[in-house]
Parts: C-alpha cells; sequence; structure tokens
C-alpha cells in the first residue's frame, strides 16, 4: 500500500492517458465507486475495505484534475455518499442482512435544515500540515484545532426543540435524510429532554455518530450466527443497519451508543467549537472526552500520533482523527465545497496489521466449485477482534507471496467478514520451512481441478456429487435472493448428512418424521419450514431461475434471462446466438447455460420443481401491462437514466412494448441516457433510427395514443411487483 509514495507516478500515468482513455477510466471510477458507495451506506455490505475506496476516491479526483472538463455534478467526488434506499434500489435490490427493508422506504424522509456533508480525508502528516499551510494564508489571525476521534460508525442529526428531542434524521444524501427519531428512542445515551434551566438554545441541531461498541458487535454476531442469519462485517455496518431497523424497539437490543461533535444553533453566541461542545455536555448531551483543543498543527500531529497505538485499546471503533479549526468566525471564513467544509480534515489511519504465524491451509470448496485457500492463523487482536482465520484468495496469490507453512504472515481487514493475508515476514521463516502448494486435486472429492481460461480460480468439475458443492447449491437456493425459504447452513448439513436431500426438488418431499429428527427442531420449527415451502411457490421465475445456481447467472441476469426467455422452457430452447443477444450475457454464460439443460438429471430437477408448483414461468402479475401505448413498437434504450435501467425496461414493458436486445432496422427507438454507449449510437445513427432522450422517450409515449402515461416513478413502482 504505497499509495502517496505513487502519487507523482500516477500523475505521470494519467497525463499519458490520452483524453479517450480519461474518459473511460473517469465513467469505470465513478461507476465503481457508486457501486461501492450503495454497498456500503445503503447495503451496509461493503466488499472493499475504507482504505481502498479512498484509493479509488483519489484516483478519479486526480484524473478530474486533470480533465476538468469531464467533471459532472453527479460525480461521487462531488457529493457525499447516500444512505437513502429509494424505493426503485430496494426494489431492484436485497441486502443480505435483513436491516434493509424490502421493496419499500420505510423512513419518511425530511430534509436536513443545513447540508450534512463530509470530510476531506488524508492518509499522510504531510498533507494534514499542507491543510494548515492553507488556513495559515487565509488568516492572521490566531487560531486553534479541536482534535478529535473520528468514531466510525453512522452520522445523525438530532433536532431539539424547547429541550425534546424533535427529530432524528440519517444523513441521507447530504440534503436529505430518513427519520429515524423512533429508532432512536431507542438508544439509551440519546437523551429525549434536556437537562431543564441548563441554558440550551430554544432550537438547535447537534450532529454525530451513531456506533456499537465491539462487546456487543460481538454478542450480535455470535447470535446471529447461531440463528443462521448473515453475521456483520464489521461494527459500522452493525450500526447503521440496526438504526435503520424497521420495528424501533429491537433497536434496544443492539447496544448502540452516540457521541455528538458537531453544535449548529443560530441562537447562540459562542466563539468556539471546543465551548459549544462543552455547552452541549452541560445540557446532557453525550460528548466525547477525547477532544483536545491544540494549539497548532504540531500539537496536533503529537495527538494524533498518541492515539496511533492506543485507539486499538478503546472498546469502540474509530478509523482516524478529525482535525476541526476551533474558531466559529475562521470556519466561516474558510466555509465549504458542495461536499466538504474547508475547516475540517479527517486523518485515516491506515488498515491495521497484525503478524501472526500461519498453522496451516485449508482448501475450501463453494456451491461453484472454486477452491479458496483459507489461512489457519495463531489467534491475534486486529482492530478489536479476534482473528484466526484469514483468505489467501487464489493459488496465483499464494505464489505471489511464496508463502511457506509456519511463517508470520500480515493479516489485514478488508470490506469483507474475512480478513487477508497481505504479506510475508521473510526474516522470521525457518530455515526448513516448506512451501505450501495449491493442490491438484479436489480436496473433497479428489476430482482433478481445472482451471478456465481467464479465471484465477481452480475448480472442481465434479458439481453433482462433490458435498460442498451439492450443500452450497441447496443454500443458494433457499437464500433470501432466490426461493427464501426457512433454512440454514447448518439445516442443509444436516439434511444432506442424514441423506435426507440429495437434489433440489426433495426439499418439497421432507416428512414432519425426518424434519423432526433435526437438532433442536420442535413442530413449530417444522411448521414455519413448511410454511416457506408453501410461499416458495409463489416466488418469481427470475428468481427461481437465479436460485438454480446456474454457473454464472446472478441475480440480475436471471431477471433479463426471465424477461427474455418467458419461462424456463423458453430458455431452454434458446440458441446460442439468442443468449447472447439478451444483456448481460457473454459466451461463458451462454455456454453455461447450454451446458446445464444438457445434462438429464438438471431436466429431471426442473420437471419435479415444476410438479411441486413453483414459478417456472413469468406470470400474469410479473408483468402488469398499465397500457398497450407502445404496442409494437422495439424500443433500445442505453445508458443511465434518472430511474434505474431495469424499472425503465418494466415501464416500457408495462406499457405493451418490448425492449430490444441490440440496435437493428426493427428497432423503433434509441432512448440516449447518460453516458450512452458509442456504439450503439453509431449503429442507430447509420440506420437511421431515431436517437431521442428519456424525457422525449415520455412525451413521445405519451403522444403515441394520445395517452398521457406519465413517466416511471416511485408511486408505480413501490406497487408493482413485475418479477
Ligand atoms: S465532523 C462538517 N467529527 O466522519 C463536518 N465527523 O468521513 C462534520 N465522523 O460525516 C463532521 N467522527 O459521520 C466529525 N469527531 C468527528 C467525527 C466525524 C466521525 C464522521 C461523520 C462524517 C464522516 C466523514
Amino acid at each position: 500500500m504505497i499509495y502517496y509514495q505513487n502519487m507523482v507516478n500516477l500523475e505521470v500515468k494519467f497525463v499519458l492517458m490520452n483524453k479517450k482513455e480519461a474518459k473511460a477510466r473517469i465513467e469505470a471510477l465513478r461507476n465503481e465507486l457508486n457501486r461501492h458507495n450503495h454497498n456500503y451506506y445503503v447495503l451496509n455490505n461493503p466488499t472493499i475495505s475504507d482504505y481502498e475506496f479512498d484509493i479509488l476516491m483519489r484516483d478519479l479526483a486526480q484524473l478530474e484534475k486533470l480533465y476538468p472538463e469531464f467533471i459532472i455534478p453527479d460525480s461521487p467526488t462531488q457529493k457525499v455518499g447516500s444512505d437513502l434506499e429509494t424505493p426503485a434500489e430496494a426494489k431492484q435490490e436485497k441486502s443480505n442482512n435483513s436491516e434493509v427493508p424490502d421493496g419499500k422506504n420505510h423512513f419518511r424522509q425530511f430534509p436536513h435544515k443545513h447540508p450534512m456533508l463530509s470530510l476531506a480525508n488524508t492518509y499522510n502528516i504531510e498533507e494534514l500540515k499542507e491543510f494548515d499551510q492553507r488556513i495559515r494564508k487565509f488568516t492572521d489571525q490566531p487560531y486553534s484545532y479541536s482534535c478529535e476521534l473520528k468514531f466510525d460508525g453512522t452520522g445523525i442529526n438530532l433536532y431539539y426543540k424547547d429541550g425534546a428531542l424533535e427529530r432524528a434524521l440519517t444523513r441521507g444524501d447530504g440534503t436529505v435524510g430518513d427519520d429515524v427519531t423512533e429508532n432512536t428512542k431507542h438508544i439509551p445515551s440519546i437523551p429525549q429532554h434536556l437537562r431543564p434551566g441548563s441554558g440550551y438554545p430554544a432550537e438547535f441541531e447537534i450532529r454525530g455518530e451513531i456506533y456499537m461498541p465491539y462487546e456487543a458487535f460481538d454478542k450480535l454476531n455470535y447470535e446471529r450466527e447461531l440463528n443462521e442469519e448473515q453475521e456483520f462485517a464489521n461494527p459500522r455496518n452493525a450500526a447503521a443497519g440496526s438504526l435503520k431497523l424497521i420495528e424501533p424497539s429491537q433497536v434496544s437490543g443492539r447496544c448502540l451508543e452516540c457521541i455528538l461533535y458537531h453544535l449548529i444553533a443560530e441562537e447562540f453566541d459562542v466563539p468556539t467549537h471546543t465551548k459549544a461542545i462543552e455547552c452541549a455536555a452541560s445540557w446532557g448531551l453525550p460528548t466525547s472526552e477525547y477532544a483536545k483543543e491544540c494549539s497548532n498543527i504540531e500539537e496536533v500531529t503529537e495527538y494524533i500520533q498518541s492515539w496511533d497505538e492506543k485507539r486499538k485499546t478503546l472498546p469502540f471503533p474509530t478509523d482516524g482523527m478529525v482535525v476541526k479549526v476551533n474558531q466559529f468566525a475562521l470556519q466561516k471564513g474558510l466555509g465549504y465545497t458542495a461536499k466538504i467544509p474547508r475547516w475540517a480534515v479527517a486523518y485515516k489511519f491506515k488498515p491495521e496489521q497484525a503478524l501472526t504465524q500461519l498453522i496451516s491451509i485449508d482448501y475450501q470448496v463453494g456451491r461453484t466449485g472454486a477452491v479458496t485457500p483459507v489461512a489457519n492463523l495463531r489467534p491475534v487482536q486486529l482492530s478489536g477482534t479476534v482473528v484466526k482465520r484469514a483468505t489467501l484468495h487464489n493459488a496465483d496469490q499464494m505464489k505471489l507471496l511464496d508463502i511457506h507453512y509456519g511463517d508470520y504472515v500480515y493479516v489485514e481487514k478488508g470490506g469483507e467478514i474475512i480478513p487477508k493475508i497481505t504479506g510475508v515476514e521473510l526474516s522470521k521463516r525457518a530455515v526448513n520451512a516448506q512451501p505450501a502448494i495449491f493442490p491438484s486435486v479436489c480436496p473433497v472429492c479428489g476430482t482433478s481441478l481445472v482451471r478456465d481460461e481467464d479465471e484465477a480460480k481452480f475448480f472442481c468439475p465434479n458439481s453433482d456429487n462433490c458435498t460442498p458443492q451439492i450443500e452450497g447449491k441447496f443454500i443458494h437456493f433457499i437464500g433470501r435472493k432466490a426461493l427464501n425459504i426457512n433454512a440454514g447452513e447448518a439445516t442443509i448439513h444436516q439434511l444432506f448428512t442424514k441423506g435426507y436431500i440429495k437434489e433440489l426438488e426433495d426439499l418439497y418431499n421432507l416428512t414432519d418424521f425426518q424434519l423432526l429428527s433435526l437438532d433442536k427442531w420442535k413442530e413449530k420449527s417444522v411448521a414455519n419450514f413448511k410454511t416457506s415451502l408453501e410461499k416458495s411457490k409463489s416466488v418469481p421465475f427470475g428468481k427461481v431461475l437465479f436460485g438454480l445456481g446456474i454457473r454464472f447467472i446472478g441475480e440480475t441476469t436471471a431477471k433479463s434471462l426471465a424477461a427474455r426467455f418467458k419461462s424456463i422452457e423458453g430458455l431452454k430452447n434458446a440458441t446460442r446466438e439468442e443468449l447472447l443477444e439478451t444483456e448481460d450475457v457473454g459466451k461463458a454464460l451462454a455456454d453455461s447455460i447450454i451446458g446445464y439443460f444438457k445434462e438429464p438429471r438438471h431436466l429431471n430437477t426442473i420437471e419435479k420443481l415444476k410438479e411441486a408448483g413453483l414459478q417456472l414461468e413469468i406470470g400474469a402479475s410479473d408483468t402488469k401491462v398499465v397500457s398497450n401505448v407502445l404496442q409494437g413498437k422495439t424500443i433500445m434504450i442505453t445508458g443511465n437514466y434518472s430511474v434505474p435501467r431495469e424499472t425503465m425496461k418494466q415501464y416500457i414493458e408495462a406499457h405493451g412494448g418490448k425492449v430490444g436486445s441490440s440496435v437493428t432496422g426493427n428497432t423503433s427507438y434509441l432512448v440516449a441516457g447518460e453516458k450512452a454507449g458509442d456504439a450503439k449510437l453509431k449503429k442507430a445513427e447509420k440506420l437511421g433510427i431515431p436517437v431521442i432522450s428519456e424525457e422525449d422517450f415520455y412525451k413521445i409515449a405519451a403522444s403515441e395514443k394520445g395517452a398521457d402515461i406519465g413517466k416511471p416513478n416511485g408511486e408505480n413502482e413501490k406497487d408493482e411487483t413485475l418479477f
């Protein structure tokens, strides 16, 4: 991780890019950052570490600086990440934890009286000094800093009126937040009423962080593991998810804490931030005992350094320090950009590393047969938890690290639950240490492993007889994104070990006697299981298709395939060319589908699932036809719209139109959104197909039969279940 040393080189690298390449890279970075923002803020399920995210953000900012002509207001560099789950997003995507409401936005939204911004960040003391130089250039008056812990939780904005908590809003998109007032009533450190007569202003807002102490986090994950629920990757996600629990009373059990660090009061005259926070504490509000007023940047850096190690002993998560100009008058003078205050900066600690010894390596076989090396380590403390296992990713990574048994290895936490091994301490290697060699056969069933071209992973091809692959197939099938059946990994393991299930359809033929033989299963668990089996029979075709676990068919592709081919029969009979014409379907996926239907066992499973009553075709309720004003029209879509692409497709189909898969002579219109595909635009131009904007499309659609069918909006989306 030598990002800062690389900054100069990066600049050279970017300069060497031609304009077209730079534009493409900017777009790719934006898409990637938007995706990570969504994973982090909405789904509470990040897949990369904050550090990796910050590096991507820096890359984008750097490129936009070099090519300002490509800056757009919607760029992630220009706006704060949003925790709002719009109805459309919530509907399309479901988190793997139950905290994210499915289908509706459960919280009312309110605008913030003042925007809730983000903070500039750095991992580098030199940049902190540059921040100070900018302040010094701006003023010749004396000033000081408040240096504080950066609590790693989720932002909250509390409005107090006449001493009572009136409203609590999440940061949302910085302008509008979700109203979580009811939920905050179950966080004991947030007072509903301030200390009477303590001198608080009649109205004010105060911002801070809701966080989860490590102890509560460990307890929560332990319980989730027992209940076969997905664990939280880290306390931040757990806090953010818990704050948005649909049932407010459940928040109490999550043991959330609150710390407040930013007071905004119009009718309250104090000269400094530290004084304001002192006052807030005297009114009964929770503030940090670790903030320090520093008279210069040297004191700031000293204080920061004193926390580098010490913070590891804190009972709650922190990811850095925040340095704020203390004088309100100077803060006002320095002002804000659209995204950050110019008077504050976050100094972030580099991801913590721990050095520990490698004991052994397990080679785990996943649902798809992919073999992942997972290291068993001598237990070591890392960012508040004990780490015993870490991923080595794949054979290439093992080779790169040249890992030997007994090696001392560096472990880091990324965005995911399982930490990763990032390096080997060669100076500690024993002379007779033996290199760890990736197996050539499946560690479970002994079949020779294969590696497809372009794949980083080795696979066990024995998908129908290799135990973890079979169990994995069931776990995938019963998952929330698929058939949503009330059981977990341990249950599947028992059912399989007892010989009760082998093929997916066996789930629908389990007897009470068999179910009651499972550990701790009583009549109630059997009844719950059976109810969920019944419910699974009305799960829409797209999800059933996803649940079948055909290699490379993800959630979105399953929806596209369901929409395009309408039924499992349609999909089975599709030619390779037809498959390739479908959005998101590449060669590997097309071949995987064809291969799947060649297997008699799979055809048998499909027959049996059909007999059990599962939806293997698009039902009448799947595509609710609202009007026929687009009948006979083939509309091709490209780029980003004001609504998600999936919603746009549903809109077209709901009004009788057909969504094209490529621009041909039969295309009626090409609706070009932002970042429309170049190739499609050119082809449309060549064929003389009208290229229209999203807004024009709605107008044209409305005029097709003189009907005003409106735009696809949240209201429509909420009621329609399309797949
Ligand atoms: S001050 C306008 N102080 O860090 C400045 N933020 O990465 C308001 N955070 O959005 C923020 N500890 O959610 C401030 N002591 C602290 C903080 C803090 C954690 C969070 C906050 C902010 C984020 C930026």
